[in-house]
């Protein structure tokens, strides 16, 4: 199923691992291939355009982060075009190269929201000061914006809920990861949100407006996730009728989020690491090779670090995906964002069913007491269950699941029992019954309350049906 990344190392010092793209537009080839060599040694993807025209092209078909943009160009005036270029790209940095003669119109131009000017002549010091400038004034422009975004939510960060400072601290880095371009290395046990918040990385980044692609590596198979991810030409195998381009390469700009990254074979491991490190895939069956531009963000709840160390996952790929680390607490261990998340997904449930509902003080007690092995998962799961099996407005600590009531009053059972062993088999029939019984026989429901498959309860039915 394919449906649904700092700790920052300075990106200079590592080679090819700044992604930030700069365009430089200039009608003086010497200027444009000056600009060009100097952005590159600073590790930019470059882009140079001798027109206005052909500025605005490139601006269309890539994610420009800084633009080196002369003001006297041929067929449009500098003014102009600055204009269409903060129009196309809002976020950019704009650098204005001016002559001599053109200098209040450089300052004309900064009152129009350019970064700066540079007059020629300029010395390749003054550039690469200019460009570092640029890029710390890039970083800050993109912390405001995530800053503001993650005003908007009281309760946590974009739709993350929480606010314990085991949250916070997560926040602060989920910031500074998405302003970078490098792979993030999301960690943290099932249910704790590894996907929310790989999502939360992409979109409250710069490039939130290009695809973000989640990708099963658990789910699917060696050979489709190759084909997935690195494309394939026509004929490349059977069934192949016609080409289909990767998602590494679809994602143009975007994110490929490669959930269950552990579960990846060596083989597979070995195609990845190429991939990110020569920016290039070659699809299945064919000899060419295709550029890509993609930021990878990888979760696991494995330890990677004993797979490597077992030899089942590649060290380089590691330590690839791993320039930005983050693992997400588990549930018991900040606890006091429980009644948060209660809220959060009582009121979805009431939005979603129209009829109001709220959780008894003692209920709330009761789940603040229980550990959560399925972290907010399993939290949400517990909610929504007990919604759909009880009736009244306020549901109380009967309507929870047996585990996290007795997991609050361990000896309730046995004592309940009168300290009688009962046998797995019994409780499980007795829990099938109950539930459909509540559930006023829809065996359907019943089956997914219950977690198990409805072959399943049926199966189980005609036992008991015949064991009477
Ligand atoms: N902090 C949170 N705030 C709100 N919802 C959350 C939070 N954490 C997780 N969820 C919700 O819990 C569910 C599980 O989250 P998610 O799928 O991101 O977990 P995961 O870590 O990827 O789990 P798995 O390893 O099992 O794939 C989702 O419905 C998600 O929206
Ligand atoms: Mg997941």
């Amino acid at each position: 199923m394919i449906s649904t990344m700092d700790v920052l190392t300075g990106p200079r010092e590592i080679p090819g691992a700044n992604l930030l793209n700069l365009l430089v537009v200039d009608d003086e080839r010497a200027v444009r291939e000056g600009c060009r060599d100097a952005a590159q040694s600073a590790g930019f993807n470059t882009f140079a355009a001798d027109s206005a025209e052909h500025a605005y092209k490139v601006l269309d078909n890539q994610n420009i982060d800084i633009v080196l943009l002369d003001l006297k160009l041929p067929g449009a005036s500098g003014l102009e075009a600055l204009r269409t270029v903060k129009s196309r790209r809002p976020n950019a940095v704009v650098v204005i190269i001016t002559g001599y003669a053109t200098v209040s119109s450089a300052v004309q131009a900064m009152k129009m929201g350019a970064f700066d000017y540079i007059s020629k002549p300029f010395t390749l010091d003054e550039l690469r000061i200019m460009l570092e400038r640029s890029m710390d004034e890039l970083k800050m422009t993109t912390e405001k914006r995530v800053l503001r975004e993650r005003l908007r939510s009281k309760h946590g960060f974009g739709s993350i809920i929480g606010r314990s400072p085991e949250m916070e601290k997560l926040y602060r880095i989920i910031a500074k990861a998405a302003q970078s371009t490098h792979p993030v290395l999301i960690m943290g046990e099932s249910g704790t949100g590894k996907e929310l918040v790989a999502r939360c990385i992409h979109f409250s980044g710069p490039y939130h407006d290009k695809p973000f692609i989640p990708v099963d590596c658990g789910s699917l198979v060696p050979t489709l996730i190759e084909s997935e991810l690195f494309g394939y030409v026509r004929g490349a195998f059977t069934g192949a009728i016609r080409a289909k381009e990767g998602l590494l390469a679809i994602a143009n700009g975007g994110t490929v989020f490669l959930d269950e990254i552990g579960e990846l074979t060596v083989d597979l491991q070995a195609k990845l690491l190429r991939a990110i490190q020569e920016k290039e895939i070659r699809p299945v069956g064919s000899t060419k090779r295709v550029n890509i531009n993609v930021r990878i963000l990888a979760a696991t709840n494995r330890n990677l670090e004993a797979a490597v160390a077992d030899g089942t996952f590649r060290r380089d790929l590691y330590f690839r995906l791993n320039v930005l680390s983050l693992k997400i607490p588990p549930l018991r261990d900040r606890k006091q964002d429980i009644p948060l998340l209660v809220e959060h997904f009582m009121e979805r449930m009431s939005r979603n069913t129209g009829s109001q509902r709220t959780l008894s003080e003692e209920a709330l007690q009761v789940m603040m007491g229980y550990d959560w092995p399925g972290n907010v998962r399993e939290l949400e799961n517990c909610l929504e269950r007990a919604c759909a099996l009880s009736s009244g407005p306020a549901l109380q600590t009967a309507d929870l699941p047996s585990p996290i009531q007795n997991a609050n009053h361990p000896m309730q059972t046995e004592a309940a029992d009168g300290g009688k062993i009962v046998p797995i088999a019994d409780l499980e029939r007795e829990a099938i019954l109950r539930t459909i019984d509540q559930l006023k026989g829809d065996k359907l429901l019943a089956a997914r309350l219950l977690g198990i498959g409805k072959t399943t309860l049926y199966r189980k039915l005609k036992e008991y049906a015949t064991e009477d």
